[in-house]
């Protein structure tokens, strides 16, 4: 048996109508949004390896800090034999986990994005050759089917990535995330922490307008699978910090009122000058607040680690008896 299988958990047409369901909902809402999955093709999974380098955007460093002086701790507490990834992308902090997993028999990374899941695959097992990938081409907010692999289980959620679902989708989620737990699994988050909105706001709009490019991304998504005919020149990327909400909002803002035309969904939309549309939302957390929903899930905070300037937290959670 190959050691990397990629299961395509949805069939492809259900990946198109959710798009289209997804555009034609966000768009003909006031105020317009378009969900932040759609960022992920080819292109925006390598826009976001970008971003993890750039100076302003410390998550990714801040928390590689954590895992690389914790992943022993954390291999020691679990005793994991399958970790599981949601979201897992490049699956590059991953490999601190995996150098101090001894006794892992399987990997399963779980993403939207194929060119991101098989890029991951060549290179861990080209660093790991015993290790068994089982990749899922899934929506982790819709409910996954994992692969039948020995416990215990870790279930492994970085990079903050949490964040970008809205409070109501968090508790849905972390509810999911309790169901696939069994007694004795982990369940390993990544959480972005409150911190001084300058900060934040330099790291969602970066000084060589790579998070720009990313955040427009999703209207050449919308351009290519929908037919449609947004000028991407015409709008604008915005990051702000709504403090009431503890989250950084992006928004692309048209320049000028326009009418893009969607083909597929039959549709044409109008923005006037200056209006903006949410692209995404980036929650920031405080540790009575992760422990709260986690608890609400049914899910124990067993540890909670922090990187040396306070910026991000890695915690590790198990089913509550
Ligand atoms: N975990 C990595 C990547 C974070 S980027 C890190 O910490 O650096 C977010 C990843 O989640 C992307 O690879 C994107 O394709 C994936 N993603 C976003 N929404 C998703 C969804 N609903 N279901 C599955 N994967 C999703
Ligand atoms: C994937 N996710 C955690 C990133 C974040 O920081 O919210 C996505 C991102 N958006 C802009 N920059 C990075």
């Amino acid at each position: 048996m190959s050691p990397f299988q990629l299961t395509r958990t949805l069939p492809e047409h259900a990946t198109e109508a959710a798009l289209r369901s997804d555009v034609l909902h966000g768009l003909t809402r006031t105020p317009k949004t378009l969900p932040p999955k759609w960022f992920y093709d080819a292109r925006g999974s390598e826009l976001f390896d970008r971003i993890t380098e750039l100076p302003e955007y410390y998550p990714t460093r801040a928390e590689r800090e954590i895992l690389l002086a914790r992943a022993g701790e954390i291999a020691a507490a679990t005793g994991a034999r399958t970790l599981v990834e949601l979201g897992s992308g490049s699956s590059d902090k991953t490999r601190h986990l995996l150098e101090e997993f001894s006794g892992l028999e399987a990997y399963v990374p779980v993403d939207v994005s194929e060119s991101a899941l098989r890029g991951a695959g060549r290179t861990l097992l080209a660093e790991h050759p015993g290790l068994t990938i089982h990749a899922l081409l899934a929506d982790f907010t819709a409910g996954l089917t994992l692969p039948d692999t020995p416990g215990p289980r870790l279930v492994a959620f970085l990079g903050g990535t949490i964040g970008n679902l809205l409070p109501d989708e968090r508790a849905a989620f972390l509810a999911s995330v309790r169901d696939m737990l069994a007694p004795g699994d982990f369940f390993l988050l990544g959480t972005d922490l409150v911190k001084e909105p300058s900060v934040l706001v330099a790291a969602y709009d970066d000084a060589a307008g790579v998070t720009a490019a990313f955040d427009k991304n999703v209207l050449s998504v919308v351009n290519r699978e929908l037919g449609a005919d947004f000028d991407l020149d015409a709008f604008a990327h915005v990051a702000v910090w709504d403090a009431e909400h503890e989250w950084i909002e992006m928004r692309l803002r048209a320049e000028s009122a326009q009418s893009v035309k969607i083909p597929a969904l039959d549709l044409a939309v109008d923005f006037a000058a200056g209006e903006e549309m949410r692209t995404e939302v980036s929650a920031k957390f405080r540790r009575a607040g992760v422990e709260r929903e986690l608890g609400a899930a049914g899910l124990e905070t067993v540890r909670w680690w922090t990187d040396s300037e306070g910026r991000f937290a890695l915690s590790l959670s198990t089913p509550a008896v």
